[in-house]
C-alpha cells in the first residue's frame, strides 16, 4: 500500500473530529456519531483509492454510511470532476468515526476519530460482538496470557517494565461485568482507572511508554479490538483477545464472517495481519496522547497520530486549518 496514502487517511480522521467536535458536551450521542459518520464518508471519497470498508457502522440494513462492504475511494466517488490516477489501490478498511460516542456527547476526555487500512485481506472481518482483551507495551508483549490469572499477568508486567506491582496502572470499562476483574486487580494492590468507554484509546496508550498507563484488561468492542491490533502492529505493543461468543445467534454472526474457531485467543497479527497497516487517529476531546479539536474563529486545530508499519513511522501531528482569508495569526 502506498504510504503516501497515509496523510491522505490524516484528512479523513482529522474532517470526522472536527465534525463531532462541534457537537461536544450537547448530551446526544446520536447526533455526534452521525455527523462524524457523515464527514468521514465524505471526505473517504477524495482518497484515491479502491477501498471497502470491513468494520464499520454495521451491516448495510441497520448503516446508511460506512456499513461493511461498502466500496468507499475516489474510484467510487460519485464526483467526476477533478483529476483521477490511473490506478487504484485496492485496500481494506476499518473504521470508527467517534470512539466514545458518551464521551464526546458529555465533554469526557480520550473521544477520538478512527481509521486503520491495510492492503486486501488485512483486517480480521470481526462481527461485532464483545471480545476479551488484555493490551500491553512492547516490554510486556511476551510475558502475559489472557488466560493466566490476573496477579500472574500483573507481576509479569511489573517484572518487564522493572517496577512493583503497585506502580502499575491498569485501564478498565467502568461495566458491572468487571466487577471481579476489577477486586482481582485491587487484590494485588495495582493501581486502576475506570472509564466510562473507549477502551480504543486506552489501549494505545498501553502500547506508548510514559503515558502512564501500563495494560487494559476486560471485555469491549470487538471491532474496537481489531483497531486496536492495527495500532498495535506500528507500536509493537500486543493485544491478545478473544470473541465473547455465548449464544448460538453469537456463532451465527461469527460463521458469515468466515469465523470458525470460536475460542481462538487472537494477537495483533491474526487481527490485523496486512503487510503494510496505516492507522489514523484524531482527538475529539482532550485526552492521554492527542489534545481535543480547538476551535478559534479563524480556524480549527487538531492533534492526531499517524502510524505505520512499512516505513515504520510513527508521526503525532498538530494541524492548522485556517477557514478565513487575510490576516491569521498562527499561535505556537
Ligand atoms: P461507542 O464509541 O460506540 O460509544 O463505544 C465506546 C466503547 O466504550 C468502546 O470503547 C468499547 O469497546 C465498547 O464501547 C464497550 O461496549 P459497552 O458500552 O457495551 O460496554
Amino acid at each position: 500500500m502506498d504510504s503516501d496514502l497515509s496523510l491522505e487517511f490524516l484528512r479523513v480522521v482529522e474532517q470526522a473530529a472536527i465534525a463531532c467536535a462541534h457537537t461536544m458536551g450537547q448530551g446526544d450521542r446520536h447526533k455526534s456519531d452521525h455527523v462524524a459518520v457523515e464527514a468521514m464518508r465524505r471526505v473517504m471519497d477524495s482518497v484515491p483509492i479502491d477501498g471497502t470498508i470491513v468494520i464499520g457502522e454495521g451491516e448495510r440494513d441497520e448503516a446508511p454510511m460506512l456499513f461493511i462492504g461498502e466500496k468507499v475511494g475516489l474510484v467510487h466517488s460519485k464526483d467526476l470532476s477533478g483529476p483521477r490516477p490511473v490506478r487504484y489501490a485496492e485496500v481494506d478498511i476499518a473504521v470508527d468515526p467517534l470512539e466514545g460516542t458518551n464521551l464526546c456527547a458529555t465533554g469526557a476526555p480520550n473521544a477520538i476519530a478512527v481509521l486503520a487500512a491495510s492492503e486486501r485481506g488485512g483486517l480480521l472481518h470481526a462481527p461485532d460482538l464483545y471480545m476479551e482483551k488484555l493490551v500491553v507495551g512492547p516490554s510486556s508483549k511476551d510475558s502475559v496470557n489472557l488466560d493466566a490469572p490476573v496477579r500472574e499477568n500483573l507481576e509479569a508486567i511489573a517484572r518487564s517494565l522493572g517496577r512493583r506491582v503497585e506502580d502499575l496502572v491498569v485501564i478498565v470499562l467502568d461495566r458491572p461485568r468487571h466487577e471481579k476483574l476489577v477486586d482481582d486487580i485491587r487484590a494485588t494492590g495495582a493501581r486502576i482507572r475506570l472509564i466510562g468507554d473507549g477502551d480504543l484509546s486506552a489501549g494505545i496508550a498501553a502500547a506508548v511508554v510514559g503515558s502512564g498507563v501500563h495494560a487494559v484488561m476486560g471485555t469491549g468492542g470487538a471491532p474496537e479490538g481489531v483497531l486496536t491490533a492495527a495500532a498495535m502492529r506500528c507500536l509493537n505493543g500486543e493485544i491478545y483477545a478473544r470473541l465473547v461468543v455465548s449464544k448460538p445467534e453469537h456463532e451465527d454472526r461469527c460463521r458469515a464472517m468466515g469465523i470458525t474457531d470460536f475460542g481462538k485467543v487472537y494477537r495483533a497479527s491474526d487481527l490485523a495481519p496486512g503487510k503494510s497497516i496505516i492507522f489514523a487517529a484524531t482527538g475529539v476531546t482532550d485526552g492521554t496522547l492527542m489534545r481535543g479539536v480547538r476551535f478559534f474563529g479563524d480556524g480549527t486545530r487538531t492533534s492526531s497520530v499517524i502510524m505505520q508499519n512499512d516505513p515504520h513511522r510513527i508521526r503525532f501531528i498538530d494541524s492548522i486549518h485556517v477557514a478565513t482569508a487575510g490576516d491569521v495569526k498562527i499561535r505556537f
